[in-house]
């Protein structure tokens, strides 16, 4: 029997392995994974005494590489590394634990997964820095492609890991075309906030030049240059264009796909430029773009274009607190392309991150009696009130009349869309809240019935949606709390949670799903029209819904909202009432 890599395979008194039949083998042998361990030094750091992210994304590489290699039994070449976000700084001292373990191979590329960690050794205290998914390419020596063997699936977790390595292949390679999607939807630079601002500043001065000679300890044994070696370059440059920015020392949160689109080997020299293309209030974008040469191209000026990442940074000023960025201005067709093109990739990035990384979540409705009815809807109203009023929305798109944004706090991101309506604001809130008229507009609702009253201004809905990707049709049982505005200029407010109630149990029939705060605020804007603002705080149970919009495969969202508009000056219901 091959060892586990479980503690019990020590042997207590001796503290070395039992005796087996056969060599040892490493640890987690049998599960596929490979570890590397390393204490962070000051030589792994920055001036902070924080381990710099080019080293930790070397040693990413470098694990995820290795156990590639084991599974293919051949040299490996990265293709591309996902989107990785990055949670917690590791200082000097302390200790960086990498495992990664091929989840899933397809035909001559595999998926490796990776998880970082680190552990201070005095208080024994680990914690997570990131997870990442990269990609390899089994490519031995003379370029004959090599189909890999399917993985030994053995835990649970590999039979998850294994399904959803699949899904993840299909955003990663769809990755360029949902890119040019959002391209073609337009530009979004005419917004009202970014065009009344006086003080965009020229990113010119953040541009940076950088060359490298690949050397043969930068490559593996057949000459490649190790990808890992080319992020860590491509963070070095992209750092220093960050900083120039915020005049402060920028730390990277998370990078874009880095695909590596063409080899380099010993002997080629790196050409590495970058510049920021765009800001988003606490965090800067940051693009980089790789050429090699080889020693004739070099002199004939001929290029080739290896890889381009975006890395995105943030800054901390003296008191911990976060650096605000300017706006910035850009001014040529390159950089407007550019700025528009940041504003696309976060939009990708933010879906990808809650969609792929969708942790279970605890139950979020609480049971509906009389004892808690003034708080659930106490509740209902503030929660939906205290998000509106969160700064921080980042605008992903917008045309004449609808505009989208998302947020994002504690791994929950919520997103916000506001709309111009020309119909009094009493007309669209007496509309709104009567949510039993929404399978009008929104084709998310299929039905939606009153299966409980608490007065005028609070009611509970039960609402079918329709099943998206061959899951089962959900059920909500849903909470709608109303309020008049107390005072000019306050909104009117919808707000909605989800409940549970007796008299509407979870069926076979439907998968029972949450919202965990959603609503409509109304702000007047003269007699006949105003501006709605519907907000939602994204759960497991929405996010099918908005996937494939906030991914940039849909305008689902957009479309909602314009036939929430039509219906809401169309609609002549309510007229009567005012
Ligand atoms: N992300 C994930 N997988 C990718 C990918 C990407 N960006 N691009 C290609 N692939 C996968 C394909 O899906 C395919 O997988 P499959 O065989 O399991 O179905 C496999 O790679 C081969 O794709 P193919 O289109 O036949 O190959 P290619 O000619 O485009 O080559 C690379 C792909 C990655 C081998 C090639 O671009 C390369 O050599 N890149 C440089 C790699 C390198 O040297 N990295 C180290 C740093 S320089
Ligand atoms: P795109 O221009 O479409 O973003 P590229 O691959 O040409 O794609 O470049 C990637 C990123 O590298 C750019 O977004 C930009 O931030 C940076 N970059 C490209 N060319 C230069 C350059 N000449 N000088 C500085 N930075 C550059």
């Amino acid at each position: 029997m091959l060892p586990t890599g479980e503690p019990s395979d020590i042997s207590e008194s001796t503290g070395k392995s039992p005796r087996r039949d056969g060599p040892a083998m490493p640890t987690g042998y049998e599960s596929g994974e490979v570890q590397m361990c390393h204490t962070v030094h000051p030589w792994h750091s920055n001036h902070r005494g924080e381990l710099s992210a080019g080293q930790l994304l070397t040693w990413i590489d470098t694990t995820a590489c290795l156990a590639a290699e084991r599974h293919a039994g051949v040299a490996c070449v990265t293709a591309s590394v996902d989107d990785i976000q990055i949670e917690e700084t590791a200082r000097v001292g302390q200790h960086i634990c990498i495992k990664a373990k091929v989840n899933r191979a397809f035909n001559t590329s595999m998926e490796v997964g990776i998880k970082v960690a680190v552990e201070d050794p005095i208080t024994n205290v680990q914690k997570h820095v990131c997870t990442a998914f990269s990609t390899y390419v089994a490519k031995p020596a003379g370029s004959k492609k090599v189909n890999l063997r399917p993985i030994r699936l053995q835990s649970s977790q590999d039979h998850l890991e294994y399904s959803l390595a699949a899904e993840r292949r299909r955003i990663r390679l769809y990755h360029e075309d949902a890119y040019n999607n959002l391209m073609e939807e337009g530009c979004y630079v005419y917004d009202v906030d970014w065009e009344n601002d006086n003080d965009k500043i020229s990113t010119d001065s953040t541009r940076v030049e950088s060359i490298e000679l690949v050397l043969p300890p930068h490559a593996n044994h057949q000459g490649n240059t190790f990808g890992g070696q080319i992020m860590a370059w491509m963070e070095t440059v992209a750092n220093i264009s960050a900083s120039r920015l915020c005049h402060a020392h920028a730390t990277l949160k998370s990078v874009d796909m880095f695909k590596f689109r063409g080899p380099s080997t010993v002997g080629d020299r790196l050409m590495f430029r970058a510049i920021v293309n765009n800001t988003f209030q606490k965090s800067v974008e940051v693009g980089v773009r790789v050429e090699a040469y080889n020693c004739e191209e070099w002199t004939q000026g001929r290029a080739r274009h290896i890889n381009s990442a975006f890395l995105i940074y943030q800054a901390l000023d003296n008191k911990e607190e976060h650096i605000m960025f300017p706006h910035v201005k850009p001014t040529t067709k390159d950089s407007v392309r550019r700025f528009c093109g940041a504003i696309a990739r976060r939009k990708i990035r933010v879906a990808r991150k809650y969609i792929l990384t969708s942790k279970p979540q605890k139950p979020i409705s609480h049971p509906w009696d009389r004892g808690n009815q003034g708080y659930l809807s106490y509740n209902n109203i503030a929660a939906l009130t205290i998000l509106a009023a969160n700064s921080g929305w980042e605008l992903s798109s917008t045309t004449q009349n609808i505009k989208i944004f998302t947020h994002e706090e504690n791994d929950v991101l919520s997103i916000k869309v506001e709309m111009q309506v020309r119909v009094q604001p009493k007309q669209a809130y007496l509309l709104l809240s009567d949510l039993s008229l929404r399978p009008n507009w929104d084709m998310h609702y299929l039905s939606c019935e009153v299966v409980e009253t608490a007065g005028e201004d609070d009611k509970i809905f039960y609402i079918t949606c329709p099943p998206v990707k061959q899951s089962k049709s959900r059920d909500f049982v849903t909470l709608v709390s109303r309020r008049y505005p107390f005072k000019n200029g306050d909104p009117y407010i919808i707000a909605m949670r989800s409940v549970t109630l007796a008299s509407c149990p979870p069926s076979v029939e439907y998968l029972r799903s949450e919202v965990q705060c959603a609503g409509f605020l109304i702000y007047t804007q003269g007699k006949d029209a105003c501006r709605v603002s519907y907000l939602n705080q994204l759960t497991s149970g929405i996010m099918p819904y908005v996937e494939e919009n906030l991914t940039g495969w849909s305008n689902s969202i957009e479309d909602t909202a314009s036939a929430c508009i039509r219906f809401l000056e169309t609609a002549k219901v309510y007229t009567t009432l005012l």
